[in-house]
């Protein structure tokens, strides 16, 4: 049996425009709610029990993924009273693990799109005897995210949370393989954070914590602009997830979706059920929630549309969040991070972003 804990709680403030903008439900990225392009990656590694650690709306996940069956996975379900950090929700879940003190438990961060061979980290932290394997990416600017050092055998040095003047580029990629036993010496009903506490605890007192560092394709998708590029690159193979319902060509188009015959769809736009594109309309690498209609000649790039919203003709939209329900009148500009309350009613011609010259 290999088991898995996802942390799925402390709702990121980043990701707040998206939840203000559509309902109470888990949106769809790639054309299935995101999390459960993480759990068929889990079970296609093995994953075979996975504790959802959870701190808000835990319903949502509990009503869309039941029992796990659907999966083929066992799935259970944690929901803290108020949010306990990301050590202290694992600690909280301790007690719904068969594992034993010496087994390893894969830990995932619920927001990472990763194409990383969860197996062959496993196979590290088994083949180094490591107390916990971290998986380890490299991006340009590593501020955001935990620094991450290694010695030349790839032993972990230090763990260094949000460095205003990062040491490395090297950052921990939000999946670990954790002995059981260490889950279990974290302390029990308190706010514990596993990057500014248990880690840096670990290798204070000397014990092993070894990176497995590679090259995947790497993806928080905590930001509206960078859930859009998720989804994209989900429906455009980028990102490997068994998953991603049937893609045609550059675009999903979900069962019920209707498109004008010279409307061009491509960049990995995702378009949901009842979805209605006009005439010479564009959508690009864009998310187009259920009834989201786009009239004639609207273009639509890298933006969320929020369900059933109506982006009028000739409109342009650019890195936007439209809310549920929200009208966008004709010949519109929304560009560079806007984003329209749910139910808003923008008149005609009433934005534009073009400059003057
Ligand atoms: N259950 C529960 N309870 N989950 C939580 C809580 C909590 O109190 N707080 C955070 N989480 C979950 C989030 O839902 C997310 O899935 C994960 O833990 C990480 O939290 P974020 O808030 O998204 O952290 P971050 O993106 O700023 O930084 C983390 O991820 C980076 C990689 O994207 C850190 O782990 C960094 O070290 C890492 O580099
Ligand atoms: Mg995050």
């Amino acid at each position: 049996m290999t088991e898995a804990i996802m942390v799925v709680g402390g709702l990121g403030t980043r990701l707040r425009p998206l939840t203000e903008t559509t309902p109470k439900a888990l949106i769809p990225c790639a054309g299935v709610p995101f999390v459960t392009h993480l759990l068929a990656r889990a079970r296609a590694a093995g994953v075979d029990h996975l504790v959802l650690a959870t701190s808000y709306q835990a319903e949502l996940f509990s009503r869309e993924f039941g029992d796990g069956g659907k999966l083929g996975l066992e799935l259970s379900y944690v929901t803290e009273e108020s949010p306990l950090g990301t050590g202290g929700a694992l600690r909280n879940v301790t007690d719904r693990l068969r594992s034993g003190p010496d087994d390893p438990v894969l830990v995932f961060n619920g927001d990472i799109l990763s194409g990383h061979d969860i197996g062959a980290q496993l196979a590290t932290h088994r083949a180094t005897g490591a107390e916990v394997t971290l998986h380890l990416t490299e991006v340009a600017d590593a501020r955001a995210y935990g620094c991450v050092p290694t010695d030349p055998s790839g032993r972990v040095t230090a763990f260094l949370e949000k460095l205003p003047e990062p040491v490395t580029n090297q950052i921990n990629a939000g999946c670990y393989v954790f002995g059981r036993r260490v889950l279990d010496e974290i302390p029990a009903g308190q706010v514990v954070s596993v990057e500014r506490e248990t880690f840096p605890g670990l290798l204070a007192r000397g014990a092993r914590v070894q990176a497995y560092l590679d090259s995947a394709y790497w993806l928080d998708v905590g930001t509206p602009a960078a859930f859009v590029r998720g989804s994209a690159d989900l429906v455009l193979g980028r990102a490997p997830s068994p998953a991603v319902p049937p893609v045609d060509g550059e675009a999903l188009v979900l069962p019920g979706a209707q498109v004008a015959a010279d409307a061009k769809l491509g960049g990995g736009a995702c378009l949901g059920t009842r979805v209605r594109v006009g005439a010479g309309a564009q959508v690009d690498g864009s998310v187009l929630l259920d009834g989201a209609v786009v009239e004639e000649g609207a273009v639509i790039r890298a933006s969320i549309v929020g369900a059933g919203a109506r982006i009028g003709r000739g409109s342009v939209l650019d890195e936007a969040v439209v809310g549920t329900g929200a009208v966008i009148g004709a010949g519109n500009e929304l560009r560079s991070g806007v984003r329209v309350w749910t139910g808003a009613v923008l008149a005609d011609r009433a934005i534009r972003f073009s400059s003057d010259v």
